[in-house]
């Protein structure tokens, strides 16, 4: 695994075998030596978001130069310069170099630590890679990436470093617990990753098991994983940093394989099902980041894991289900499996009377049809809390769009023959999910829809095939802005 630092030209240590220099469209080199500055002249680089040029030569102050472009000065986002420091880092990875260096760029208005943070989470997350199940290994890794500063800047950008690397750490676990298949990602191994978390921070740990779920009335997360031979477990992970203050909690979805049920799944596509646990992977995943910062805040995090498998013992389309809430549920569909087990999650968490419930699940392929791959649903109970948690998702570059939960939409779900059904048909099928789920919250509450945005194709230069870590970021970024 890469160590990324920060350093200062000065350093007597500092001779990188690469060193990049982000540059704005049309910027010209400074004292990179002829070669850079011809290279912009001839008209071979512009300075494009992520367009590149390396440059060899001992003229300049190292012997290789890779200038990545920023785009617009004026249109600058830190988006663009995380993807700029991804792109940079694989490319030493490419050249199969030990280190990398990468000039902090002048960005106006943002604080260094801010700016050293966003180059580290990029350049982390673009040399992730999940070859662990390849006989083959993938082989060269890049030692250590160094984020250069001027001597005055150095202890911000150290710690802006530090920071970046810890929250991208969060979002690298979560990749990795998505990522890996159901037949390894089973609710004990998640419970086994949150037992690992707590002694490595310190934290609180209850695992429940299937008799004690079944003990403890979480009715839907028992329902769910009855037929399953790779039992449930109700995760409650507890970092106490905050004294007395009201907890935030965070819920995560994690079915760590969603055939359907009896209401079975296409066969076309049904492999990205080991996906269904995201919103769990991406909540232990900042309990990790979490634990590392020792954020001064209580956080709970709650992660109800199951596989939804149809079988002998499964629940079927038409049962009625009596949930944590007291609430009665009947199933449309044993397909809707993520708002059984979600609800329970809430209704517990009405122990802690917390001061916010974020919950993440890949809940419908509605949502997926409403906002494609770019951003996250996002709904709730109070708009400032909503309005937090889409601030926090700007920030990361995870997006979340607000969609409505109009009490028509819950209409639409209630029972025939019990309070509620767990289907309200095709149509807002991401904002009858996200009413069904209000109806066992109780605080301030928001839920982020990650359907479309956990996994997915190769999008970007700091993402891979596979999972997202989305929005393990995000979450880390709402919790900070708790503690500013
Ligand atoms: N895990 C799925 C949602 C999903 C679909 C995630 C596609 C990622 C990609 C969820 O459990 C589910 O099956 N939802 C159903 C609900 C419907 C039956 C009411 C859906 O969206 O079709
Ligand atoms: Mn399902
Ligand atoms: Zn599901």
């Amino acid at each position: 695994m890469v160590t990324i630092g920060a350093t200062s030209r000065a350093q007597e240590e500092f001779a990188p075998e690469l060193l990049a220099v982000a540059l704005y469209r049309g910027e010209t080199p400074q004292d990179l030596g002829e070669d850079a500055a011809w290279v912009v002249a001839d008209g071979d680089f512009g300075g494009k978001a992520n367009e590149t040029a390396l440059l060899y030569g001992q003229s300049g102050p190292a012997s290789r130069i890779l200038l990545v472009g920023l785009g617009e000065r004026d249109h600058f986002t830190p988006e663009k310069l995380r993807r700029a420091a991804a792109t940079v880092a694989r490319r030493a990875r490419t050249l199969k170099l030990q280190t990398a260096a990468f000039s902090l760029p002048e960005v106006p208005d943002t604080p260094t630590c801010e700016i050293a943070r966003t180059i580290a989470e990029g350049a982390r997350l673009g040399l992730y890679r999940f070859d662990r199940h390849k006989s083959a290994a993938n082989g060269h890794d890049l030692e250590t990436f160094w984020i250069v500063a001027d001597e005055g800047e150095l202890e911000d950008a150290t710690e802006g470093a530090e920071l970046g690397s810890k929250v991208a750490e969060g979002a690298v676990l979560a990749r990795d617990l998505a990522n890996e298949p159901s037949n390894v990602a089973t609710p004990a191994y998640l419970a086994e990753t949150a037992r690992t978390i707590a002694e490595k921070y310190d934290m609180e740990i209850l695992v429940l098991d299937r008799a004690s779920i079944e003990e403890e009335g979480l009715t839907g997360l028992a329902t769910v994983g009855r037929s399953a031979s790779n039992e449930p477990r109700f995760i409650v992970l507890e970092h106490r940093g905050g004294g007395e203050a009201a907890p935030v909690v965070l819920v995560g979805k994690a079915v760590t394989f969603d055939s359907g049920g009896i209401s079975i799944k296409p066969t076309a596509g049904m492999e990205d099902m080991k996906f269904d646990m995201s919103g769990g992977a991406a909540v232990l995943g900042a309990m990790g980041t979490v634990g590392a910062l020792e954020l001064p805040l209580n956080v709970v995090a709650l992660v109800p894991a199951t596989e939804n498998l149809p079988g002998g013992g499964a629940f079927k389309p038409g049962d009625v289900l009596e949930m944590h809430s007291g609430k009665t549920v009947e199933i449309v569909t044993t397909d809707a499996e993520g708002r059984l087990i979600l609800a329970d999650a809430l209704s517990y968490a009405r122990r802690y009377e917390p001061s916010a419930v974020v919950d993440c699940a890949t809940l419908t392929g509605a949502c997926v049809v409403a906002l494609g791959a770019h951003a996250s649903g996002l709904m709730g109970n109070d708009e400032d809390l909503i309005a937090e948690v889409q601030a926090a998702g700007e920030t990361t570059a995870e997006k979340a769009w607000p969609l409505p939960l109009f009490k028509e939409y819950t209409e639409q779900i209630k029972g025939d023959t019990a309070d509620i059904k767990n289907s309200g048909g095709r149509g807002g099928g991401a904002l009858t999910a996200g009413a069904f789920l209000k109806e066992f919250a109780d605080h301030p509450w928001a839920h982020l829809d990650i359907a479309g945005t956990a996994y997915g194709k190769k999008g970007n230069p700091y993402t891979t095939k596979g999972a997202t870590g989305v929005p393990a970021r995000l979450l880390v970024e709402f919790l900070l802005g708790r503690v500013r």
